[in-house]
Parts: C-alpha cells; sequence; structure tokens
C-alpha cells in the first residue's frame, strides 16, 4: 500500500517490458515496508529527451536506464559519476533536490560485487583477466576491472575495430596494459588469465551458444558469465565440467540496483537467496 507521500522511482526502456528491475525494486520495497513505487516507464527513442526533461518536474526521485537508452542518456545529463563518464553510458539517475540529474553507471559495481559476495576470496587483482565482448555491457566490466587492480586485459570480439575502440577508451585513463584476440585465438589467451568473463549475448536464450574450449584455462581460474538467462549457460556449465570455480550473471543485475534504490528510498538493501528467487520468478 503506497499513500500520497511515496517516493517514485522507475526504469525507463524500449520496450521495457522484459525488465526485471520492477520485480528487483518491488521485492526490496516490500520486504523494508517502504512507503514508494518502482514502475516501468516505456519511453520510445524520439521521446528520451522529452521524458528526462520531466522527471524532475514531476518529482521523481530518479531512474533506471536499460536498452536502448543507456549512452543518449550520458549526454542529458547536468552531472555524472567519474564511473559514468568512464563507462560512457548511464544506468542510474538520480534527481536532484535542485532539479538537477546526476547519472551514474553502477553496472561494474554490480559485476564486482557479485563476484564479491560468491566468491569472497576472489581480488581482481590475482592476476589477468580475459574478456569476451566489446559491447556496453564489456565496457561496465573491464572499468571496473581496471579500477579494482586488474593487472592486464585482453579483449576477445568478433569486431576487432570495436574492441579497438574500447581499450583506447580504457587506455585514456588506466596503464593497464590491454590486449586484443580473435575468437580463433581464444584458447590460447585464456593460458595465463585468473578470470574468464562473459559479456556476449552468446550462450542467452534465444542465441546460439557460446563455444569456446577452456581447456587452457589454469585450475585456479574463475569463469562468469553476465548472461543469467539460462542461470547455468553452456560456458559456465562448461566450466564446472572442468572442475573450475563458476559464478553465474544474475547477481550482476541485482547488486547493480543497490546504489540507486539507497539513494531513491533511503536504505541499503540487500542481496539474498530469496531476493534471487523473486526475480527469477515465472512469468
Ligand atoms: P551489450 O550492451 O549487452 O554489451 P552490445 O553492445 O550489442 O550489447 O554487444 C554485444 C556483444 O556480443 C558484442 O561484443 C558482440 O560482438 P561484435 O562487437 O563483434 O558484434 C557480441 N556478439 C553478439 N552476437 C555475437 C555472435 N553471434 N558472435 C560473436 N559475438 C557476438
Amino acid at each position: 500500500m503506497i499513500t500520497g507521500k511515496a517516493r517514485v522511482a522507475g526504469v525507463i526502456g524500449w520496450p521495457v517490458g522484459h525488465s526485471r528491475s520492477p520485480r528487483l525494486h518491488g521485492f526490496w520495497l516490500a520486504r523494508h515496508g517502504i512507503d514508494g513505487a518502482y514502475v516501468p516507464l516505456a519511453v520510445a527513442p524520439e521521446a528520451l529527451e522529452r521524458a528526462l526533461a520531466a522527471l524532475p518536474a514531476l518529482g521523481l526521485a530518479g531512474v533506471n536506464v536499460t536498452v536502448p537508452h543507456k549512452e543518449h542518456a550520458l549526454a542529458r545529463m547536468d552531472a555524472l559519476t567519474e564511473r559514468a563518464r568512464r563507462i560512457g553510458a548511464v544506468n542510474t539517475i538520480l534527481c536532484q533536490s535542485d532539479g538537477r540529474l546526476l547519472g551514474d553507471n553502477t553496472d561494474g559495481f554490480g559485476f564486482l560485487e557479485n563476484l564479491r559476495q560468491r566468491r569472497p576470496d576472489w581480488r581482481a587483482g590475482h592476476g589477468p583477466a580475459v574478456v569476451l565482448g566489446a559491447g556496453g555491457a564489456a565496457r561496465a566490466v573491464c572499468a571496473s576491472l581496471l579500477e579494482a587492480g586488474c593487472p592486464a586485459l585482453t579483449l576477445v570480439n568478433r569486431d576487432q575495430g570495436r574492441a579497438r575502440a574500447l581499450a583506447e577508451a580504457l587506455a585514456a585513463w588506466s596503464p593497464v596494459p590491454i590486449t586484443l584476440a580473435t575468437w580463433d585465438e581464444a584458447p590460447r589467451v585464456l593460458g595465463g588469465a585468473a578470470l574468464l568473463v562473459n559479456t556476449t549475448s552468446l550462450g542467452m536464450v534465444g542465441q546460439p551458444p557460446l563455444d569456446l574450449d577452456l581447456r587452457g584455462l589454469a585450475p585456479s581460474a574463475l569463469v562468469t558469465d553476465i548472461v543469467y538467462a539460462p542461470l547455468e549457460t553452456p560456458l559456465l556449465a562448461r566450466a564446472r565440467a572442468l572442475g573450475l570455480a563458476t559464478v553465474d550473471g544474475l547477481g550482476m543485475l541485482l547488486h547493480q540496483g543497490r546504489p540507486g534504490f539507497e539513494a531513491w528510498f533511503g536504505v541499503a538493501p540487500e542481496v539474498d537467496d530469496a531476493l534471487r528467487a523473486a526475480v527469477l520468478a515465472e512469468p
């Protein structure tokens, strides 16, 4: 039950019907008995600018931003956090009391917090990382790994120009060496990796499986996927069959929501098994 004093936040996307964020924030609102609401906001690309301008006018506390608006929203912010600037995209907007919009990006935070929660002994500084993909998700994952002390990075991507552009963007602020590899070269670059991350859509329901020979990975390597549908992707299943440690991608989604929820509703929420079950529940 909400009152006339309820704080209101939401998620802007197009389409937005697939978003799990209303379920995620709705779970936390109910658990903490907060007088607040978190709603899906279907905003077409041509309406993004007007929709963002209207957020303070409507008195919203803020919004999450999802596909396809994350990069375009960045240009419409009055201020940006350093991590949003580095990632080049915004996934969390805070409406400030003076009506200005502060753009943040919590995707990299969510990625790291998921690994830290599921593998408490894991450290970014343990060794080089191999990141599969060079899209928007890869930008967030790579930036967070470099900030957390990862000593070397290899990017594997089909479109090498896109991988080069990402490597150059990261090199603008990080001294960490970054190398590029093709998919054919990928099995050989796994040898020195402490962490393997899939940020491509391969392995997701309805997409081709990610077919990569993992036998070159060290037994101590950790394998993680940002795809969470299915929860155990073909990549994670293969890693597990080899006896490697794995972390699924659901937690990244859950943890990326924490900073926004705390800013909008004033409570630091937790990620646990009950939340995982609620967010995974059908439909
Ligand atoms: P996101 O924002 O979720 O990262 P994206 O920016 O569209 O989405 O990036 C998708 C990633 O998956 C890219 O790295 C893409 O590779 P290209 O840059 O070469 O396109 C990768 N990807 C998607 N489908 C792929 C496929 N069939 N084979 C190889 N890579 C694929």
